[in-house]
Formats: structure tokens, sequence, C-alpha cells
């Protein structure tokens, strides 16, 4: 049975009164507080009871879920939501870079569990691209973000980079909740490699954060996401697939996972923003992993090889870049 959890507004935590609540995923709900005695905000992630999971056994290409990676397939799992915030918050103050949020403190009990932290002004990616308002810098800086936090031995792969989990304000990227791949102890049992991520930006299930990008940078440069918005339209026709890309989406497909295919039905970008130059649907492509070759047809390649590469293509494919 699935229980409604109870909401924390109005609640009292240490010394904050929990105001509104601004965030809610599969596994926690993020609020808002205020200090009692000088008024300061902070956040607060709180793991959802093992009641509240709405978990269904099918994987959807979104949004963030856990997943059992088994043999032919996948399978959506329930985790331990407070051992997935603690080891989220190990990663964090492990990493100890400024562009991953300040945590204060950490509450981990049997069942119940929650992290307070900095909150963050601005708005996420998310909801500057459904506002057309993502500028080629902004890109810039995320690509420049992840080359350092790629580089932090802590760190390693972020696992889960989306537009809600990338904040944009004043002061610059923040990078939110990190995903998750490896062992873990569900309900279900002791998985050898699982998964907490969303399948539409990590399509192979792998924590490949440079492919989680490019497609990040297309739906940010396009307003639609490469594999969620089938256009029939603009459908590629079987004849203008290339081999390479038919080896790459079947190798995927064989083991059951379908995530990739929607690659089939891939529009053009200048068919999408007529303005775009030449140079940015170049990129466009590149950071998708594929290219238009002279015949029409899309091809496979193996695209960036860095955030480091991704930075400098960007700014060079930006020609009024500021
Ligand atoms: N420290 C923060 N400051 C401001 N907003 C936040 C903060 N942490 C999270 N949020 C908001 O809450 C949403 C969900 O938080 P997130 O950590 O991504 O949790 P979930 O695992 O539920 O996706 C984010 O997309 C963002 O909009
Ligand atoms: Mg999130």
């Amino acid at each position: 049975m699935v229980e409604q959890q109870t909401s924390w507004i109005g609640l009292r935590v240490g010394d904050f009164l929990v105001e509104d609540q601004i965030g809610e995923g599969a596994f926690s709900q993020v609020y808002s507080g205020a200090n009692l005695s000088d008024g300061k905000k902070r956040a607060f992630k709180v793991a959802k009871s093992r009641d509240a999971l709405e978990i269904s056994h099918i994987v959807e290409p979104a949004p963030s879920q856990a997943i059992g990676l088994i043999t032919g397939g996948l399978s959506g799992v329930h985790p331990d939501t407070v051992a997935l915030l603690s080891s989220q918050v190990e990663k964090i103050r492990a990493t100890n870079d400024a562009a991953l949020v300040r945590i204060d403190t950490l509450v981990a009990e049997q069942g119940f569990g929650y992290y307070q932290m900095e909150l963050l002004e601005g708005h996420t990616l998310g909801e500057l691209i459904q506002t057309h308002s993502v500028s080629n810098s902004t890109l810039v800086e995320i690509a420049r973000v992840m080359a350092r936090l790629a580089k932090n031995s802590s760190f390693q792969y972020h696992g889960d980079l989306k537009p809600e989990n990338i904040m944009i304000g004043e002061s610059g990227v923040k990078i939110l909740d990190p995903g998750y791949f490896g062992p873990l102890e569900c309900d279900e049992g002791l998985f050898d490699n699982a998964a907490i991520t969303t399948p539409a930006y990590y399509p192979q299930m792998e924590p490949d954060d440079i492919l989680a990008f490019g497609l990040i940078a297309w739906e940010a440069e396009l307003g639609i996401h490469p594999l969620l918005s089938i256009q029939v339209d603009d459908s590629l026709a079987i004849e203008d697939i290339a081999p390479g890309l038919f080896d790459w989406v079947r190798s995927y497909e064989q083991v059951g996972y379908y995530f990739l295919s929607p690659i089939y039905s891939l529009p053009r970008p200048t068919e999408l923003k007529p303005e775009l130059s030449a140079e940015m649907e170049d990129f466009l492509y590149k950071a998708v992993r594929v290219k238009r070759q002279p015949d029409g047809k899309i091809e496979k390649i193996p695209g960036f090889n860095s955030f480091d590469e991704i930075a400098e293509a960007l700014i060079q494919a930006s020609p009024r870049f500021d």
C-alpha cells in the first residue's frame, strides 16, 4: 500500500521552522525553513518512508529511479532511502568542491533521515530550459564545473546529471543530487549491479556523465530532449540510419535497454531552430555521439572524450560567446 508521506511544513527542526516544500523526487522531499532566532534560511532533504515510495517494476525513461540491472533487462527496486541520503552526503562531503551544495548536518536513523543544507537561490536548469533562457556561457560553465569534478577522485561521476539537478544562481553553477551505479541493497535483495539514475540521460545504464551532458546541451539549445520527444514527422527513414548507429542502439536493445532507441527519430537541429549555426549543429550532433554524413545518413561517432573538450568545442561553436 502506498501511503501519503507526511508533510514537514510547520514542523520545528532544531532551531528551524519548516515553511515550504521546494522539491520532490522518488525517494525524498525537499523543504525550506527559517531559523527562529535570526530568520536565516536553510533547505532540508528528507528521506521518504518505505510506505511512501511509489515504485513500479517497469523502468521508465524519467524521472530518477532505483533500477536493478538483471540478466536480460531492468527492474524497478525499493532501496533504503535513508542509506541513499547518507551515501549522497558522504560523496558530497568527500568531494569538497564549491560547486556542490554545502551540507550542515545529516540525521540518519533506522527508517528516518534528512540532511540540512544551504538554501540555494536561482533556478534549476530545467526551469531555464522551459523559459528558453539558457545561454551558451551557462552550458560552458556547467561543462567546466563537471571537468573539475570528474578529476576529483572522491567524485568520479555524478550519475544523475540532468536539468533538475543543476542550479544556476548569482553565485554560479551548483550541482545537486548525485546518482549511483554499483551494488545496492534493496527490499528485493542485494543487487551486484544497480543504478539510481534517470535512463533518459543515462540510456546505456552506465555512469556516463559526458553523454548525459550532451543530451542536456541538445535539450537546452533546442527545447526538446533528444530521446524523449519523438516527432513522428521528423523521424529518420530507415534508409537514413547508417550501420554503426544501428549496431550501437541494437547492442542495448539486446540486453533489454530501449532508452537509446528514440535516437532513430532524432530531428535535425536546424529544422527545429533554423537560425542555429552549422557549427552549433555539428556540436549538438557530436554531443549525442552521432554525425550527419554527406549522404544525409546519421552515423554513430565516439563523440567527446572529456568535459574540457566539450567546453572548448562549445566556445568554438558559439560565435557571439561572451
Ligand atoms: N539546497 C537547495 N536549495 C534550493 N533548492 C533545492 C536545494 N536542494 C534541492 N532543491 C530543489 O529541490 C529539487 C529536488 O532536490 P534533489 O536534491 O534533486 O532531490 P530529488 O532526489 O528529490 O530529486 C531540486 O530539483 C531543486 O529544485
Ligand atoms: Mg533531483
